[in-house]
């Protein structure tokens, strides 16, 4: 208990005291990473630093900061990051809507209108949420490849100080950082200077043995042969030459479809018939329907 004392310590470095406590807390919270991002998530919490996951759409990226929020008893802060998104949107907003309304208070009753930039006319969006709460937070920013440049620069400012002065209001401050995931499905290169403030983790398709310990954990109705029949289609399926590779809640959904149905072998036609459930995309379904034989190893290997 002697780390206790650690002033210099991270606060975070005490939640876990290995990589495979860690490992095992997602596990237990249905989340089953591959070693790498383990060991990523334990050395971005013990070390105050940022995390960015990158990867293609639906590996994992966004559930691995829910599930910290969970394990660690946070509250989980999501800032959803779209095209155009501003400080305005991101760190705080003055209410205009009701200054308006106490300002007509104030000329109906005759008297002078007292503070508009107060506390109770600010709006608070969630990067000053995360300031405020501090450790007490998983700050979740996603998919930041969606946002401009100049946002990343804003951002990033934010994130080397956790420190916000608002003119009217004075300096808000956090004592300690929230734990911070960053995710970009990587449409566009994040600059370098954020990167060098993060850790970095590229999340991959799970390999055949974990994507099946996923559906069994998800699923659990979905049987060990079936699993592995879904996990291993879908594995081929991501090797065509498609426009969206099915993520891994695809994967899950098939194999609950499947499994809802009442298949217990996939073959052509359960597969035609629940095909939706996988791939979302008209011209990918053709593709797909195109090379089922392949998709179902039914090609000789
Ligand atoms: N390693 C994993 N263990 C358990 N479930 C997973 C894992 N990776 C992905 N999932 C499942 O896939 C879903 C989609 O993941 P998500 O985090 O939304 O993907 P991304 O943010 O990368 O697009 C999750 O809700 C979860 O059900
Ligand atoms: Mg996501």
């Amino acid at each position: 208990m002697q780390a206790a004392n650690g002033e210099g310590m991270s606060r975070n470095a005490l939640l876990f005291t290995s990589v495979a406590e860690l490992e095992s807390s997602l596990q237990a919270h249905s989340y089953l990473p591959d070693r790498g991002l383990a060991i990523a998530i334990y050395l971005a919490l013990s070390l105050d630093k940022p995390l960015l996951l990158e990867g293609e759409a639906g590996v994992g990226k966004t559930e691995v900061a829910k599930v910290l929020a969970e394990i660690l008893g946070r509250s989980l802060i999501r800032l959803q990051c779209y095209e155009g998104i501003d400080s305005n949107q991101a760190l705080y907003d003055w209410d205009y809507s009701r200054q308006l309304v106490a300002i007509r208070a104030a000329q109906a009753e005759g008297k002078p209108i007292d503070d508009l930039f107060g506390g109770e006319f600010l709006i608070e969006r969630p990067l000053l949420d995360a300031i405020k709460k501090g450790p007490d937070a998983v700050l979740l920013i996603d998919e930041l490849d969606r946002a401009d440049d100049e946002f990343e620069a804003f951002l990033l400012e934010v994130l080397s100080e956790f420190a916000v002065t608002v003119p009217e209001v004075g300096r808000i401050a956090s004592q300690r950082p929230p734990a911070v995931i960053i995710t970009s499905n990587r449409t566009r290169e994040l600059h370098d200077a954020l990167k060098r403030r993060c850790l970095y983790h590229w999340i991959d398709h799970p390999g055949l043995e974990r994507e099946v310990e996923i559906i069994r954990t998800r699923a659990p109705e979905v049987t060990q042969a079936l699993a592995r029949e879904v996990a291993a289609a879908v594995g081929r399926l991501r090797t065509l030459d498609v426009a969206k590779r099915p993520g891994v809640a695809e994967t899950i959904d098939w194999a609950s479809a499947l499994s809802f149905m009442g298949v217990d072998g996939l073959d052509a036609k359960s597969a035609l018939d629940t095909l939706g459930t996988v791939v979302k995309d008209h011209e990918d379904q053709r593709i797909v329907a195109a090379h089922l034989q392949r998709v179902l190893g039914d090609d000789g290997d």
